[in-house]
């Protein structure tokens, strides 16, 4: 594996602050892939952006970029000397420019047209040369942006919280356009994002961090089936933590609810008292069903019902369970189901 990016043990505590923005942040990142930083507004985001762009130094860690120390103890490489291709949250385009001089902008090699008409052509802008930005919709600015990133051939792209300044369809388009381009051009990405949905749709690596500290890192389905930790599994998508006991074999886990199937056996011990994620997604209308519970209320939300279903449990109060139902499904209140879990949605956290 080639390695585009490397942070090893980064630290980063702005002047006056008690608490690191960011804290003993270690992240490898595959040359070609795109990864994401997701997390709630606050967590060190942007911070660990400009850690690696060169805009903020760490005081303990070492940031390479291509293999090269670009900050350490003793080594500090400067922002533009560091290969990197930045996309703001704003875009940060010139706007007395038009589209090819925003893209040529800074670019230093001989092949300057060539090159902006490439990249150009790679962002599907083709015609829009002499447009002032200005013009541009928010789509289409974004491609410029990303453009003028691209055109340098930088080690790795920055983009910061690319899609939250577009609406629902666009963002949806974008997501691929971006992803698209970015695999086109064999570049390597990383992004920003509070929003899960985004994250899932865009990466081969999701990083999930809380308070300056990574909580979770891995694919957008071992983040989604198998979160780690209370917080990624509240955070990434919806979910029912409950706690169990694990049976003999490691198989199953004894809940209030009965018993819930699960493959994490390897970090699991017979008799361990655990704390299980159970995503709404995981569970199957069906005869066979072991779980036995009342459609207490339901709401349509387009792609799925998201219904709430109260199972009786051994202990006195009943329990209601988030589950997510095909819309075809003609629920009824009071109606009694049969839900039988899927493993592969079942994850032990921590606390
Ligand atoms: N220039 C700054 N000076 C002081 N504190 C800052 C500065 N920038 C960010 N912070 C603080 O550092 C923490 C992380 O911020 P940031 O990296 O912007 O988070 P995110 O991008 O995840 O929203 C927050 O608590 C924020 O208030
Ligand atoms: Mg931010």
């Amino acid at each position: 594996m080639e390695t585009a990016i490397e942070l090893k043990g980064i630290t980063k505590t702005y002047k006056g602050e008690k608490q690191a923005a960011v804290c003993n942040v270690s992240l490898k990142v595959k040359r070609g892939s795109i990864i994401t930083l997701l997390g709630p507004s606050g967590c060190g985001k942007t911070t660990t952006l400009r850690l690696i762009a060169g805009f903020e130094r760490p005081e303990s860690g070492e940031i390479y970029v291509g293999g090269q120390l670009m900050a350490g103890e003793k080594t500090w490489v400067s922002a533009e000397k560091r290969k990197i291709g930045m996309v703001f949250q704003d875009y940060a385009l010139f706007p007395h420019l038009n589209v090819e001089e925003n893209i040529g902008f800074g670019y230093r090699g001989k092949d300057k047209k060539e090159r902006v008409q490439e990249v150009l052509e790679l962002v599907n802008l083709h015609g829009f040369e002499r447009k002032g930005v200005h013009h541009l919709s928010g789509g289409q600015q974004q491609r410029v942006a990303l453009a003028r990133a691209l055109a340098k051939r930088p080690e790795v792209i920055l983009l910061d919280e690319p899609f939250s300044n577009l609406d629902t369809n666009l963002k949806q388009t974008m997501r691929n356009e971006v992803k698209r381009i970015l695999k086109k051009a064999n570049a390597t990405g990383i992004l920003v994002s509070h929003d899960q949905k985004d994250a899932l749709a865009i990466s081969d690596e999701i990083v999930v961090m809380k308070d300056g500290i990574i909580q979770q890192k891995g694919s957008p389905k071992k983040i989604y089936q198998f979160p780690n930790n209370a917080f990624v599994a509240g955070f990434v998508g919806e979910s029912n933590m409950m706690r169990g006991i694990v049976l003999p074999g490691k198989r199953w886990i004894a809940t209030d609810i009965g018993k819930i199937p699960c493959n994490q056996y390897h970090i699991i011990s017979e008799g361990e008292e655990v704390l299980i994620s159970l995503r709404p997604s995981g569970f199957e209308i069906t005869e066979e069903g072991e779980i036995e519970g009342m459609v207490e209320s339901f709401s349509y939300v387009g792609e799925y019902l998201e219904a709430r279903v109260g199972v009786s449990s051994e202990k006195k109060e009943k329990i209601s369970l988030l589950v997510y139902v095909h819309p075809n499904e003609n629920l009824k209140q009071g109606d009694l189901l049969k839900l039988r879990v899927s493993a592969n949605f079942v994850s032990v956290v921590k606390n």
